[in-house]
């Protein structure tokens, strides 16, 4: 596990190159190098071509190759690790129960309402125990790495309360230094309200800008701050207040924006500069327009709209109006329970007139921008992170259409394998 390693002889290396977010056309762009090599070393990515060039020069470097480890791929294409850049992956208990009943015609805001949803999974992540939500995590993220994402952001807000929330960043905080997978946390602890603040949402607002956000600024234990801006949740301007002040303690910003009804989540996103803007499904013409000049990456997240039953974000009109659009699972307990990332490209891609360029710059490239390291990772380019997939196929166009199966045989991150499912799987060092 020293982070050098060789690829070559893959039939096509998807690059996916570029170091911001891209928008519009641009995200049809994949940059692809037919039989192509990729060399990582000590975890970063040295240098990408065709296989013939990359040889010729580590032959003519005489660069000593026995502390490489060498993959050949030959028939195999290699992408970028995925990023999935919107996650509620750190939860106590689960609720198959609620799933049920919204099968029977309840909608999702009216289980909610009855003392559901988000408060429910909130009983149980504060009777959870730090080694539960550890255990549970991990279990997670090995699926979540299995998919080939080498880069997952995750949300506090099942705790609603100071102890919880903290809870739930350190855990993440903990998490990230044991698993492969990096770790982007989010404090959104504007999730819902608080049981003890029903009817008294701005209290609430007070209560995480004073009594939470400062310890979770100082401790660094999240990059972001995020708010569920909805009817009935929280207003536009509690949104705009708590994200005003997480700005102000240095955290960047992030919205679950016009996911249920059209409240102007959107407009808001591309006043305040957020980094994204998540959901989207009620943005309306103008809000979509303001995010595209305002450079607000638009996170769609179909698996959400598949398991509410409600019609998909307006991903085509997006990138048609200069979007720079990002794809993510939003896996969580409640309104979206999958972290699989190939039902999420069968769905941008059957439903949402997505193309299969556009959904992989979606969920590479642009994914990393809507968590602020397009600079780092989501492509393959000199100085990335060298964090790779290797598909059982020649070709991208394989990942929609083996529709809902993975087709990732191996993870690479920072120069090391991690998964290889002709060897049974993770990899444990
Ligand atoms: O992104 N909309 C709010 N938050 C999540 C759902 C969380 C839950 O139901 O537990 C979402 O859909
Ligand atoms: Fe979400």
């Amino acid at each position: 596990m020293n982070g050098n390693i060789i690829i070559k002889n893959a039939s096509q290396i998807v690059t996916c190159s570029g170091f911001k977010a891209k928008a519009g056309k641009e995200m049809s762009e994949l940059h692809i190098i037919p039989n192509g090599a990729v060399v990582v070393k000590e975890g970063l990515i040295s240098a990408v071509d065709t296989t013939s060039k990359i040889l010729a020069e580590l032959e003519q470097s005489e660069s000593d190759l026995s502390g490489y480890d060498i993959i050949d791929a030959e028939n195999k294409a290699v992408l970028p690790g995925f990023v999935d850049s919107h996650t509620h992956f750190v939860f106590g208990g689960y609720r198959a129960e609620e799933f049920s009943w919204r099968l029977q015609g309840d909608s999702y805001m009216e289980i909610m309402q009855r003392g559901g949803g988000i408060v429910n999974t909130v009983e149980a992540t504060r009777k959870a125990s730090e080694e539960e939500l550890i255990q549970s995590g991990i279990r997670r993220l090995d699926s979540i790495l299995s998919f080939g994402v080498t880069t997952v952001e995750g949300k506090s807000g099942y705790g609603l309360d100071h102890d919880t929330e903290i809870k739930q960043l350190e855990v993440m905080a903990h998490l990230e230094k044991i698993h492969y997978v990096d770790i982007v946390p989010t404090f959104l602890g504007a999730h819902a309200v608080a049981r003890a603040y029903q009817g008294a949402e701005d209290a609430f607002i007070d209560f995480l800008i004073n009594e939470v956000m400062p310890e979770v600024a100082e401790k660094h234990l999240a990059e972001f701050c995020d708010v569920f801006c909805e009817q009935k949740v929280f207003s536009i301007e509690q949104s705009r207040r708590l994200l005003t002040a997480a700005r102000k303690l240095g955290l960047k910003i992030k919205l679950h924006a016009d996911e249920i009804s059209h409240l102007g989540g959107a407009e808001l996103a591309a006043e305040l500069g957020a980094v994204s803007a998540d959901h989207l499904l009620q943005a309306s013409d103008s809000g979509i327009r303001e995010m595209a000049r305002a450079g607000v990456v638009a996170t769609l997240l179909p698996g959400t709209a598949f398991s509410l039953k409600e019609p998909y974000a307006r991903g085509r009109f997006m990138i048609d109006n200069e979007c720079a659009v990002a794809l993510a699972t939003d896996f969580n307990p409640g309104s979206c329970f999958t972290e699989s990332i190939p039902l999420i490209f069968a769905l941008a891609t059957l439903y949402m007139d997505i193309s299969i360029e556009e959904a992989i710059t979606a969920f590479t490239l642009n994914a990393a921008a809507a968590i602020d390291r397009a600079d780092r990772i989501g492509s393959i380019d000199i100085g990335k992170s060298g964090d790779l997939i290797i598909l059982e196929f020649p070709s991208y166009k394989f990942i929609p259409y083996h529709i809902g199966v993975s087709t990732v045989e191996k993870v690479i991150k920072k120069g090391n394998p991690v998964f290889d499912q002709t060897k049974g799987g993770l990899i444990h060092c």
